[in-house]
């Protein structure tokens, strides 16, 4: 074990951990979106090595980290729309489907012919892929099924020793997933609603709107239980939840509904971006509790991601 639980960001931790990499461990490390558990993503046992310690289903691919543009290259297809894509929005909240080279095992895709790549604009992620020498495969840094950790802390709480360091960034700027657009048939598709909005995404290219079975099918990780904390979630003008007898809590943008039973701790948010930085840690906070009752923000930008998950936290995609 190190030194350190929780590990600053230093040029000497950034080696010690490129070091663990190399050798087949596991890093927790911070993006711009929620903090993810690293391994040497072209090695198939330490890629075994984040299914064991997240208790992932086998069947979910990971993404593949980047720091530098010719990796990208190294271990997918590149197309004209990723070239351009990659130069416009990376580093960012974007990860993309590509046809996969074979230097990416199987283990990293799930078996599918098909990598998603991504450079995260985090400078902690960047050093320690340049440390590691190899692209990184990271899943959100949290046991299959629960909320992401968006902190350093919340990562040690949820693996504590199934990873060997912690690399602490600080909060997660932006809180939610990076958007994940598969792009190996004629139009790109949103698999995932992330940080990306649809909005920016389509000034680049053109979006097709599949049905959500069609949407599903080609994104294997939305089949299985998601963002869940331990109490149950309900959406507000939606469900029909018993509000009343239950000790519940309220989060949503702007003030809990006046027709109801006060909740017993409420997290009010001002506007859809502090929503999605807090709500993940929100959920968490308030799992002690009977229930707790969200309200979902507009339909648009990054709302999209932070009603995904919602309805996902309450079994409802
Ligand atoms: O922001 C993020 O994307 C974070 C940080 C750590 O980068 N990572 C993350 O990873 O959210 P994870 O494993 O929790 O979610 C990856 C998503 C899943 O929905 C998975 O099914 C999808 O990406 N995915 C990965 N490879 C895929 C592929 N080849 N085809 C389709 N979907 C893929
Ligand atoms: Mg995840």
């Amino acid at each position: 074990m190190m030194a350190c639980e929780i590990c600053e960001a230093s040029p000497k931790n950034f080696a010690r951990a490129g070091e663990i990499i190399r050798a087949g461990g596991l890093v927790a490390f911070p993006t711009e979106t929620v903090y993810g558990l690293g391994a040497d993503a072209l090695s198939p046992e330490a890629i075994r090595g984040i299914f064991d310690a997240k208790g992932r289903p086998q069947d979910n691919p990971l993404i593949v980290h980047i720091a530098d543009m010719p990796d990208l290259d190294r271990v997918a297809v590149m197309t004209e729309h990723a070239y351009e894509l990659a130069l416009m929005l990376w580093p960012g909240p974007l990860t993309m489907v590509l046809e996969a080279r074979e230097v990416v095992p199987p283990e990293t895709r799930a078996g599918l012919p098909t990598v998603a790549v991504r450079m995260p604009s985090n400078d902690v992620a960047l050093a320690l892929i340049r440390a590691a020498g190899t692209p990184i495969a990271a899943p959100s840094a949290n046991r299959s099924g629960r909320p992401s950790p968006t902190d350093a802390a919340t990562v040690a709480r949820d693996l504590g020793d199934a990873v060997d360091m912690i690399l602490d960034g600080g909060a997660a700027t932006l809180g939610v997933e990076s958007t994940v657009v598969d792009l190996t048939g004629g139009m790109a598709v949103v698999l995932r609603d992330g940080g990306l909005s649809r909005e920016a995404l389509a000034r680049y290219v053109e979006l097709d709107d599949p049905p959500d079975a069609e949407r599903a099918r080609r994104s294997p990780g939305t089949r299985h239980r998601h963002y869940a904390p331990k109490a149950p979630v309900v959406i507000l003008g939606d469900d029909h939840a018993d509000l009343a007898s239950a000790r519940w809590g309220y989060i949503g943008i702007g003030e809990p509904p006046r027709d109801t039973s006060a909740p017993a701790r409420s997290v009010v948010f001002q506007n859809v971006d502090e929503m999605a930085h807090g709500l993940y840690a929100a959920l968490r906070d308030m799992e002690d509790l009977d229930l707790i009752a969200a309200s979902l923000p507009p339909a648009d930008g990054i709302g999209m991601a932070v009603r995904d998950r919602l309805l996902r936290a309450a079994g409802k995609k």
